[in-house]
């Protein structure tokens, strides 16, 4: 089969090419081998391709093969009490092959309501954003969240997270037309993070001029965030999408100041060290909003890119900023799955 595998990092992204690998092996009794129809790109993948992801320190050392998001239809699962032949499932993993074989635990089954296209889109993105709004920053209905980062692949989810819950949501973003799709899936108003004064644009959105209660950074913008927060607000730190690797240091002061909460937030992290329980129900909390039809994925030009080939071409796009939600991949069609006469 082909994949794309890191045996080392590469300095371009064009670099990354599909090679010929052999099918995975299961690797424990519950492994269930999947058919790959579609991936995801995210940001986190083109750091991991580059080596310049903390989690390549420790997790992820060459040899590997990249990718994170997938979805897929389960080919075999010979022990496994969940998943049978011909499911359709997604999950995140080293995701860029064209078959994948792991835990039936790191699998969940596609909504009825949602295409294997949507599943992808949908990825982890919205666990990691329900456990970052509703677990660390513990929003609540009627109060008002800023979302950094809101036209990407988790930005979308914590939009529509915030606004199901009943928060009113605030967004930013760095264009007209991102604008539009934003207010489309829920936020109350949306700032241009271009514009010099946006964090005052926030502000004065608030209810009573006082700032956020709750702000989720996907950027890595503290002292912003900071400055948009009312006293004894929550600052949820996800992501540094904007610092291109100059990580902010921040003025202690202004977090005395408010008497603020800044909070990190490490959703895979998390999984690892707290147990697969405290990631399971951080995602029974988001299928329920799935499950109420409050959640749409956003997916950028769909169909624009078919095959492993196209993974680097749709990186270039995501860094130049032309995406909004997520980019996905067709690995393989669904309708050419043959699960029950598949012999592998
Ligand atoms: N904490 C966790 O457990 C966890 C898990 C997964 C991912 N992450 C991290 O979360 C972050 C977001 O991931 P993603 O997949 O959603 O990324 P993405 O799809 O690439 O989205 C990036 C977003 O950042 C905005 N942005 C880019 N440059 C900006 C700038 N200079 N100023 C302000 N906004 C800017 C973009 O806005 P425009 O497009 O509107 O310009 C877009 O909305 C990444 O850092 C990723 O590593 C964290």
């Amino acid at each position: 089969m082909q994949a794309i595998m890191i045996k080392e990092f590469v300095k371009d992204l064009s670099e990354l090419q599909p090679s010929n690998v052999s099918l995975p092996k299961p690797k424990g009794a519950q492994d269930v081998l999947v058919k790959v129809t579609h991936v995801a790109v995210t940001h986190v993948d083109t750091l991991y391709a580059r080596g310049l992801h903390q989690n390549n320190k420790r997790h992820m050392k060459p040899p590997f093969t990249l990718g994170t998001e997938f979805s897929g239809i389960v080919t075999s699962a010979p022990s496994s009490r969940h998943f049978r032949p011909g499911d359709r499932v997604f999950g995140g993993d080293s995701a860029y092959a064209e078959y994948i074989s792991l835990d039936e635990k790191l699998l969940r089954k596609v909504p009825s309501s949602w295409s294997n296209v949507q599943a992808c889109a949908v990825g982890a993105s919205g666990a990691v954003s329900y456990g970052s709004l509703m677990v660390m920053g513990k929003l609540k209905a009627g109060e008002t969240a800023l979302i950094l980062g809101a036209s990407g692949g988790l930005g979308v989810m914590a939009v529509q997270i915030a606004k199901a819950v009943g928060a009113k949501v605030i967004a930013t973003v760095g264009s007209k037309e991102k604008a539009e799709v934003i207010r489309r899936i829920g936020a109350d108003a949306v700032v241009n993070y271009k514009d010099a004064n946006w964090e005052d644009q926030v502000k004065a959105l608030t209810d009573d001029g006082e700032g956020v209660h709750v702000v989720y950074d996907a950027i890595g913008a503290i002292e912003s965030s900071l400055k948009c927060l009312r006293y004894r607000g929550r600052v949820v730190i996800v992501g540094f999408v904007a610092r291109d690797g100059d990580i902010e240091k921040i003025r202690a002061n202004r977090i005395l100041l408010k008497s603020a909460s800044v909070i990190g937030y490490r959703f895979g992290e998390d999984g690892r060290r707290l147990g697969a329980q405290q990631t399971e129900s951080v995602w029974e909390g988001f299928m329920k909003l799935v499950n109420e039809g409050s959640i749409t994925p956003v997916i950028y030009n769909e169909g624009e890119y078919n095959g492993l080939h196209t993974i680097p071409r749709a990186m270039s796009d995501l860094l130049a900023g032309k995406t909004v939600g997520r980019s996905v991949v067709t690995i393989t069609e669904e309708s050419k799955i043959e699960t029950a006469k598949t012999k592998l």
